[in-house]
């Protein structure tokens, strides 16, 4: 099993300065940043476009693992990956053409990914584990900070991290949605080696104490 990496979530530092947020990231050593991307339809919440990742892109090396909420994902990923994106996510749920738009999010450079909501099962994403570089499974319903991680996705993190060994697969397994140091080591335990992590970064009192903490999971 990989490493266990921490994304500290963009979405909740100080949005009027989120090259500060990527600063306090990298002087703990990180290495990745989490940007979610919100269009309104998709969930119900608008957050950052492709200018803002290119003008973040300008302050920070960190790996920019951007998770894209969005009803259309396949009119974004160029903009996106133009803007510096190093991986781009894109959601099982909307009806799109998966397959291509993966493709096309690794011609254009990057590493790509799959989110699968709460109520998708893993099945959605196993047609395409030999294609992504990274599975994520949220552990709320997408759309906002905040909220209580669910218990009830272990077992679909559990899943995938066995396929990922019955088939010699390595891609990462990534939790998003209430992480923190009481939720995240269960998820450890399921499987998971990459974990987003907002609220319980950016608002804590000694963020440094939380990235060594995962380190250790
Ligand atoms: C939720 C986002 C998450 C969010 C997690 O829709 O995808 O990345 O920032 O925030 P916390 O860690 O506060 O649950
Ligand atoms: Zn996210």
């Amino acid at each position: 099993m990989p490493a266990p990496l921490l994304a500290p979530s963009l979405l909740a530092s100080d949005h009027a300065n989120l090259a500060a947020g990527a600063r306090l990231a990298e002087s703990f050593g990180l290495k990745w940043l989490h940007v979610d991307i919100m269009d309104g339809h998709f969930v119900p919440n608008l957050t950052f476009g492709p200018q803002t990742v290119a003008a973040l892109r300008k302050h920070t090396a960190l790996f920019l693992d951007v998770h894209l909420m969005l009803d259309e994902p396949h009119r974004f990923v160029e903009p996106f990956a133009k803007a510096g994106a190093n991986l781009i996510s894109i959601h099982a749920e909307p009806a799109y053409d998966h397959a291509a738009t993966l493709a096309r999010i690794r011609a254009l450079g990057c590493q790509c990914g799959l989110v699968l909501n709460p109520g998708t099962p893993a099945n959605a994403a196993e047609p395409f584990l030999g294609v992504v570089d990274l599975v994520l499974v949220m552990t709320v319903q997408p759309g906002f900070g905040g909220q209580s991680f669910r218990q009830d996705m272990l077992p679909k993190i559990s899943q995938l991290d066995r396929w990922r060994r019955d088939r010699g697969l390595g891609f990462r397994l990534e939790v998003d949605g209430g992480v923190d140091l009481n939720t995240g080591p269960a998820c450890r335990a399921a499987g998971a080696d990459t974990f987003v992590i907002g609220t319980a970064f950016f608002g804590a009192a000694d963020p440094a104490a939380v990235a060594r903490a995962v380190a250790a999971w």
